[in-house]
C-alpha cells in the first residue's frame, strides 16, 4: 500500500500555496516480495548472548550471519561474515538492546527461531510534521525563565531532523562560554560540511542514512552523507529552540526585528535522520541512541508515526530509553487536525506539543482611487509598492477568461461557497497583476503566502471595496505589503491543522499536554534553499516564516533547556508538570483561549486541542508544586493497557518488570485528568465514579497550604479529597482523591473544567485540565 504523500516542504513551500504546512511525509512503497529485502528492527534477549562474545555488536553480526540466505555456516568463512555486516545496519546500545538489519522474509523467519529473538519491527517510513515569540512568551532579561536558568547557558538540546546550515547567522557562537566538558559528541565531518564548521553554539552534528540507504537502494548515488540541511526544516527547528542573537532578521521585509531562539546560549547538537529521499525509523533511532551517548538533555522531535501501539512504535521504545536517563523529549502532535483523536506523539513519557498562534499579523494595504486605505492578510514576498491599476470585481472567480488585459488588473474575488483555495488557483492561472480576495476564512497562513501580489479581506472591508468598484467605472487601486502588527486579537488560538487527542495509542493519558507557537515562526532557514517564489522566480532569505506543530514543538524544547538549567535535579516528568500545571488558559482577551479549527471556529478550546494551556515559561520555572512519575508508575500503566510481558519489555529492556493486579494502572500521576463516559446500556441513565489518585511533591515554599478549587462541568460532579493540602517543608508530597461523576453517557461528546491548587499565600497556582468525554469509543481498541 503506498502511504499517501506531500512532497517535501521546501518544494511543496514554494511550488504549491496549499501545501505550505510543513510535513515530511515521503512517500513509500511497503512492497514485501518474497527474496526482496526490507529493513526490520529487531529486539534481541541479551541475556542469551553467548559468553565468548565480549560486544553485543558482534553477538548481533554472529546472529545475523547465522540466518543468510545461502550462507555455509560449516566453513564459517569470511564472505559470509562480510555479508552479514553489510545486512546489519545499525547496532543499537541505549534506545533498546537489539540492532536494524536488512533481510528478505526467509531470513526474517530464520532469525526469528535464533537464541535471543524476542521481535521484530518493520522499518517504517516517518513523517515530520521570530522571532516575536519569544516576547509574546514573556521572555526577558529582567526577570523569570531567561535570568534564573542563564538562557539555558549549560544545557544541551539534540535535534533529530533534517540536519543544518551550519552557516547560518543563528549558530553564531558570540557571547557563548566554552561547551560544557561533559559533552561526548562529535562534529562529522562529510560532503560540503567541514567538521570545524562546529562552534560553541553549534556542538555537534551527525548523519543517519544507513537505513534509508538499506531500504531504497536507488538513493544510494544521490544522497549526500553530510549533515548540511538540504532542505531547512532542521534549520528552522533547531533555531527555533536555542538559536543565537541575529539582529536585522526578516521574511522579506516582514516579521522586522531580533531574531533568538527560546534559550539563546543553550547548545545544539544537531542528528539528521530526515532526508529529502524519505525517513526510516532505524536511521531516527540511531540517531536517538546516538544523542542519548553524546549526553544531550533534551531531545526534539518534530515527526512522528501513526496507528501503532508503543510496542511497535520505534519512536516511543527509544523515548523511554532517553527517559532512563533523564533526557527530556519533546515531541509534535502532528498536523492532521481538527478531527479528534488525530494526534500522534501520545506517549505517556514525552511533552506532545499541539500549535498556536501569536499576536502577529501579516497584511498588505489595499488603497482605492478615492483615498481610502484598507488592510487585510498578506505575506506577499515581492516589490512593496505598485502605481494605481484597474480593479474589477468577478465575484467567485469562477470564470476569469473573459477579462481582458488581466496582466493589468487587479481582480477582486468574493468565496462564497468556501472556495477560496480554489480561487486563489484560478488566479494564479490567470495571471492577473494582483489579487484581492474577500472571505470569512481566518485560518488564512497557507494563503498568505502568495506567488503573486494578494490580499485577503474581511467581509466588512470586502463590501467597501465592492462598493468603490460598483459606483466607479474607472475603478483602480494600488497595493502595498511588509506591513507586520503587533498585538493582535484574540491571542494565542489552537491553530486548525494542529492534531487532536485523545491520544489513540493511550487515550488514558490526557494529550496533547500543552501549545506553544507553531504558527508563522520566524527561524533560520538555509542560505541556498528557496525561501518564496514571485512569478516563478526563487527567492532566498537567511530566515523564514513556517507554520505547523514541527515549529511548536522546538518552542518547547527551548523553554524546557531553560527549565532544566534553572533545575538540574528535576526528572523529565517534574519538567513537564511544571510546563502543564502553569500553562495559560486565557487569551490576551482575558477570554478562554479559542479554537481556530472546525466546523466551530472560535469556540473555546478544549484540552484535547491544546492539553494544559499555551506555554508560560516565567511560570513554568516557578511551579509551586508537581506531579512527578517514577519509571515504575510507566510499566504499571503498560501493564494497565493490557500489554503482554514480552511487549513491555521490548519498550523498557528490563526482564525484572513484573505485571500484577495490585501495581497494574491507568491512573498514571499525571497533571491532567481525562474520564471517558461511553457506556452503552440501557441503564444509561445510571451514574458512575472515575477516580484518579494523585501525588504532588512541593518544590515551592516551605510551609505552604494549598485548596483545592474546581471550575463546574456541564452534567458532571467533580470532587477532591482532602481539598487542602499542607506543606510543612519542601520537596515533601502529599496525595489527594479526585472523584469525576457523570452519567454512563454523556450527553455531549466533551465537557471539561480545571482543578486549580491555590497557594493560601498567592505565590503560586496549580492547574490541572479534567476532561469528561465519550469520543473514545473509536480509539479504545
Ligand atoms: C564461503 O561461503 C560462500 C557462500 O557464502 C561460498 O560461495 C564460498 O565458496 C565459501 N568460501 C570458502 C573458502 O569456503
Ligand atoms: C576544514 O576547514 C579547515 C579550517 O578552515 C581547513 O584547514 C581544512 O582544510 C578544511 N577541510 C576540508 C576537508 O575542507
Ligand atoms: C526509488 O525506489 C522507490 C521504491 O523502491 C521508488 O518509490 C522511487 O520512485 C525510486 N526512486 C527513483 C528516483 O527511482
Ligand atoms: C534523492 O533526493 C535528491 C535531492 O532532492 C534527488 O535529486 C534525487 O532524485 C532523490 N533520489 C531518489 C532515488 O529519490
Ligand atoms: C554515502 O555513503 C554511502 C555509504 O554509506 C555510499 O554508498 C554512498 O555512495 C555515499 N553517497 C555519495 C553521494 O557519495
Ligand atoms: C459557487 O456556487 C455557485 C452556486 O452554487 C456556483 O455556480 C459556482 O460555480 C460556485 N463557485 C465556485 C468557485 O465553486
Ligand atoms: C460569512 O459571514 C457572514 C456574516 O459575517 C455570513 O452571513 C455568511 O454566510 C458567511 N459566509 C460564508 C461563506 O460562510
Ligand atoms: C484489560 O483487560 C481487562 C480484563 O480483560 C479488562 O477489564 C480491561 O478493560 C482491559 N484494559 C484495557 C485498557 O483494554
Ligand atoms: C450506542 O448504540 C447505538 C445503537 O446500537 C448506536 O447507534 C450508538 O452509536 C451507540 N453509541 C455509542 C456512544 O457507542
Amino acid at each position: 500500500m503506498p502511504i499517501h504523500c506531500h512532497i517535501s516542504m521546501a518544494n511543496s513551500h514554494i511550488h504549491s500555496l496549499y501545501l505550505c504546512l510543513i510535513i515530511f511525509c515521503i512517500s513509500h512503497l511497503l512492497a514485501s516480495t518474497l527474496g526482496e529485502s526490507n529493513n526490520y528492527i529487531i529486539h534481541m534477549d541479551s541475556s542469551f548472548m553467548p559468553k565468548a562474545f565480549s560486544a553485543h555488536h558482534n553477538w548481533y553480526l554472529s546472529t545475523v550471519a547465522s540466518v543468510l540466505e545461502n550462507s555455509d555456516l560449516s566453513t564459517n568463512n569470511v564472505t559470509s561474515t562480510t555479508a552479514s555486516s553489510s545486512k546489519l545496519i545499525y547496532s543499537y546500545t541505549h534506545v533498546m538492546n537489539g540492532f536494524s538489519a536488512s533481510l528478505s522474509l526467509s531470513e526474517l523467519e530464520a532469525l526469528k527461531r535464533s537464541p535471543g529473538f524476542v521481535s521484530s519491527i518493520r522499518d517504517l517510513p516517518v513523517r515530520a510534521d521570530t522571532t516575536h515569540s519569544s516576547q509574546f512568551l514573556g521572555l526577558n532579561s529582567n526577570s523569570g525563565a531567561w535570568p534564573a536558568s542563564n538562557y539555558g547557558q549549560d544545557v544541551i538540546i539534540g535535534v533529530v531532523d533534517s540536519g543544518v546550515w551550519p552557516e547560518s547567522p543563528s549558530f553564531n557562537d558570540n557571547g557563548m562560554s566554552e561547551i560544557p566538558s561533559r559533552w561526548k559528541g562529535e562534529c562529522a565531518g562529510g560532503s560540503e560540511f567541514n567538521s570545524s564548521l562546529c562552534n560553541k553554539k553549534l556542538i555537534g552534528a551527525r548523519f543517519f542514512n544507513k537505513g534509508l540507504i538499506a531500504e531504497y537502494p536507488n538513493v544510494t548515488k544521490t544522497i549526500e552523507n553530510s549533515t548540511r540541511d538540504s532542505e531547512g526544516h532542521g534549520t528552522h527547528t533547531s533555531s527555533t529552540a536555542a538559536g543565537n542573537y541575529v539582529e536585522g532578521a526578516s521574511f522579506f521585509g516582514y516579521a522586522p526585528g531580533t531574531a533568538r531562539g527560546m534559550a539563546p546560549r543553550a547548545r545544539v547538537a544537531i542528528y539528521k535522520a530526515l532526508w529529502e529521499n524519505g525517513s526510516v525509523t532505524s536511521d531516527i533511532i540511531a540517531a536517538i541512541d546516538q544523542a542519548i551517548m553524546d549526553g544531550v538533555d533534551v531531545i526534539s522531535l518534530s515527526f512522528g508515526l501513526d496507528g501503532v501501539p508503543f510496542y511497535e512504535d520505534p519512536v516511543a521504545i527509544a523515548t523511554f530509553a532517553a527517559l532512563e536517563k533523564g533526557v527530556f523529549v519533546t515531541t509534535s502532535a502532528g498536523n492532521e487536525g481538527p478531527f479528534i483523536g488525530t494526534l500522534h506523539n501520545g506517549t505517556p513519557w514525552v511533552l506532545t506539543v499541539a500549535a498556536g498562534n501569536i499576536d502577529r499579523d501579516f497584511r498588505g494595504v489595499i488603497t482605492l482611487g478615492n483615498g481610502v486605505s484598507i488592510e487585510g492578510s498578506s505575506l506577499f514576498p515581492g516589490n512593496s509598492y505598485f502605481s494605481h491599476r484597474p480593479i474589477v470585481f468577478m465575484n467567485d472567480c469562477a470564470n476569469l477568461k473573459k477579462l481582458k488585459k488581466v496582466r493589468h488588473k487587479i481582480v477582486v474575488c468574493e468565496d462564497r461557497n468556501g472556495s477560496l483555495s480554489l480561487q486563489v488557483e484560478k488566479v494564479v492561472l490567470a495571471k492577473v497583476a494582483a489579487g484581492v480576495f474577500i472571505t470569512n476564512d481566518t485560518d488564512l497562513e497557507f494563503f498568505i503566502e502568495s506567488p503573486f501580489p494578494a490580499v485577503f479581506l474581511n467581509r466588512k472591508d470586502g463590501e467597501t471595496v465592492k462598493d468603490y468598484i460598483k459606483i466607479n467605472s474607472k475603478a483602480k487601486a494600488k497595493l502595498e505589503f511588509q506591513k507586520t502588527i503587533l498585538g493582535t486579537k484574540p491571542a494565542p488560538s489552537v491553530t486548525g491543522y494542529s492534531s487532536r487527542g485523545p491520544s489513540p495509542s493511550c487515550p488514558f493519558v490526557l494529550k496533547p499536554d500543552l501549545m506553544a507557537p507553531g504558527d508563522l515562526i520566524l527561524a533560520a532557514w538555509p542560505q541556498n534553499v528557496a525561501a518564496a517564489l514571485v512569478d516563478d522566480h526563487e527567492l532566498f532569505s537567511n530566515f523564514i516564516l513556517l507554520s505547523g506543530t514541527s515549529m511548536a514543538c522546538p518552542h518547547a524544547a527551548g523553554v524546557a533547556a531553560l527549565l532544566k538549567g534553572a533545575h538540574p535535579e528535576w526528572s523529565p516528568a517534574a519538567i513537564r508538570s511544571a510546563l502543564m500545571t502553569t500553562s495559560d488558559t486565557l487569551d490576551n482577551t482575558l477570554g478562554p483561549i479559542k479554537d481556530k479549527g472546525g466546523d466551530n471556529i472560535n469556540t473555546v478550546a478544549t484540552p484535547l486541542a491544546m492539553g494544559a494551556g499555551h506555554i508560560n515559561p516565567n511560570k513554568a520555572i516557578n511551579p509551586g508544586l508537581i506531579y512527578d512519575v517514577k519509571l515504575e508508575d510507566y510499566v504499571n500503566l503498560l501493564c494497565a493497557l493490557n500489554y503482554s510481558m514480552k511487549q513491555i519489555k521490548i519498550i523498557t529492556k528490563s526482564a525484572s518488570n513484573k505485571c500484577s493486579s495490585t501495581t497494574s494502572s491507568l491512573d498514571l500521576n499525571y497533571p491532567s485528568f481525562i474520564a471517558f463516559f461511553n457506556a452503552n446500556d440501557s441503564n444509561s441513565d445510571a451514574t458512575t465514579v472515575q477516580e484518579f489518585h494523585r501525588t504532588v511533591t512541593n518544590v515551592g515554599d516551605g510551609q505552604s497550604i494549598y485548596v483545592a478549587s474546581i471550575t463546574p462541568i456541564k452534567g458532571i460532579q467533580v470532587s477532591v479529597k482532602p481539598d487542602k493540602l499542607v506543606f510543612k517543608e519542601k520537596n515533601e508530597k502529599q496525595s489527594f482523591k479526585l472523584a469525576i461523576e457523570g452519567p454512563r453517557l454523556l450527553k455531549e461528546a466533551t465537557v471539561f473544567g480545571y482543578l486549580s491548587w491555590v497557594h493560601t499565600a498567592g505565590k503560586y497556582i496549580v492547574n490541572s485540565p479534567i476532561v469528561a468525554t465519550r469520543v473514545s469509543s473509536e480509539f479504545v481498541s
